[in-house]
């Protein structure tokens, strides 16, 4: 199999392990930290204290950690075939506070071998595949995704039919965890097939990240145009044992003023408000998603209007306008750039379709200003994979 690296199988030596940390390891960095702070959005009361990365190369993922949950954590366990990755891993780690004694192994054989039954269990389990954010690496997620979901399903069967048999061998807990199965936490907000999946596009996102002044002379030396950041696509899923809560939609019960409703309730001493000039003048903005036939890596092209100009005064980086939501299948995910035309955002999002979450579709929606400034303004705000409450 072939990524957009090369071989799947690469040997990282201690060369191609420097030229990692130095050219990717940022990357992954930030792309593993925006999926960890989603999984935080959504599971704010979740506190990992042990994991395992497995492919974990020189560390990013468990720096992303840090930053993401910065207690201490208790157990680490990397898996990681290349003495050299291992060893940048357990360099850059020196000295720094806080991390625990760190156990690297071979191979997930080789700490099955070496770890007890119940230290194999971790409260968060990483894998950074090799592939970027292509249609490639989004087939391999969903592949990924797909097998853990049988895999759950099995392991639930399997348990249903030994507690037939006898049901006191298992604790509670885990017979709760087996029997329930798994669903997704993000990016997908229900558990049914890919709506994506034929269509001709794919699942992926983006995360700008700053380039390093070593990035920075490297690219000067291929004499390319310097851009101090890039964009780094990238695809992923996170899942959880057991089952996805039940929780009401956002918008259950919810009822938007429409811009008449609104302008009706207006005091005279309010007249001059327009709520078009509380957020700035409005621009006409049209930006096309163009699917991308070259699946290289791709994080030297400029994405596609990814953050707005005029959007200034919502952040600077890619930041999710709702700061948690709960895991129920009500909040959709906004897939590509959001279009404006005017008084009018278009935007494409993935979503259940049934209340239990276990379908889902890739649906274009139209959000007016005629129709709910409020809900105008929050799609105003939003981004490439952001949430949308609907
Ligand atoms: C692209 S690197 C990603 C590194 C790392 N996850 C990170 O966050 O930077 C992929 C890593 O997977 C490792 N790897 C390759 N085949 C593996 C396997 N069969 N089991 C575990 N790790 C593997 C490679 O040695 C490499 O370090």
């Amino acid at each position: 199999m072939r990524s957009a690296y090369g071989d799947i199988g690469l040997k990282y030596k201690e060369d191609e392990t420097v030229a990692y940390v130095a050219s990717r390891m940022p990357a992954v960095y930030s792309a593993c930290h925006r999926v960890l702070k989603e999984v935080r959005r959504r599971l704010p009361e979740f506190s990992p204290t042990s994991m395992l990365d497995f492919g974990s190369g020189p560390g990013s993922a468990l720096w992303a950690m840090r930053e993401v949950w910065p207690q201490p954590l208790e157990r680490v366990n990397l898996v990681e075939p290349s003495k050299d990755m291992q060893r940048a891993a357990q360099s850059l780690l020196r000295d720094l506070k806080g991390v625990p004694i760190i156990h690297s192994y071979d191979s997930i054989q080789e700490l099955n071998q070496n770890l007890e039954k119940r230290e194999r269990k971790h409260d968060i389990v990483i894998s950074v595949l090799l592939e970027p954010g292509t249609p490639h690496g989004s087939k391999i997620i969903w592949q990924l995704w797909r097998y853990v979901l049988w895999m759950a399903k099995r392991k639930h069967r399997k348990s249903e039919k030994s507690d037939e048999v006898c049901c006191h061998e298992k604790s509670i807990v885990d017979r709760g965890a087996v029997r329930e199965g798994a669903f997704v936490i993000a990016p997908c907000s229900h558990d049914g097939r890919c709506p994506l999946e034929n269509s001709g596009k794919y699942c992926h996102f983006v995360q700008r990240l700053e380039r390093t002044s070593s990035q920075r002379a490297y690219k000067r030396s291929k004499g390319e145009p310097l851009r101090g950041f890039e964009d780094e696509k990238f695809c992923f899923v996170a899942l959880r044992r057991g089952k996805r809560p039940e929780e009401a939609w956002p918008l259950d019960g919810v009822k938007f003023e429409t811009l008449k409703e609104k302008l009706a309730k207006r005091k005279p001493e309010d007249l001059i408000i327009d709520y078009e000039d509380q957020l700035g003048p409005e621009v006409e903005e049209a930006f096309s998603y163009d699917e991308e036939e070259d699946n290289s890596y791709a994080s030297d092209v400029s994405e596609i209007a990814l953050f707005n100009k005029n959007d200034d005064e919502h952040g600077d980086d890619v930041v999710d306008s709702v700061e948690s939501a709960d895991l129920g299948g009500g909040w959709g995910r906004i897939l590509y750039t959001p279009l404006r035309r005017g008084k009018r955002i278009t935007m494409d999002v993935c979503r259940s379709t049934k209340r239990d979450a276990s379908e889902g579709a890739f649906e274009r929606i139209t959000v007016t200003h005629r129709h709910s400034p409020e809900l105008h303004l929050q799609a105003r705000r939003s981004l490439w994979g952001d949430l949308w409450p609907f």
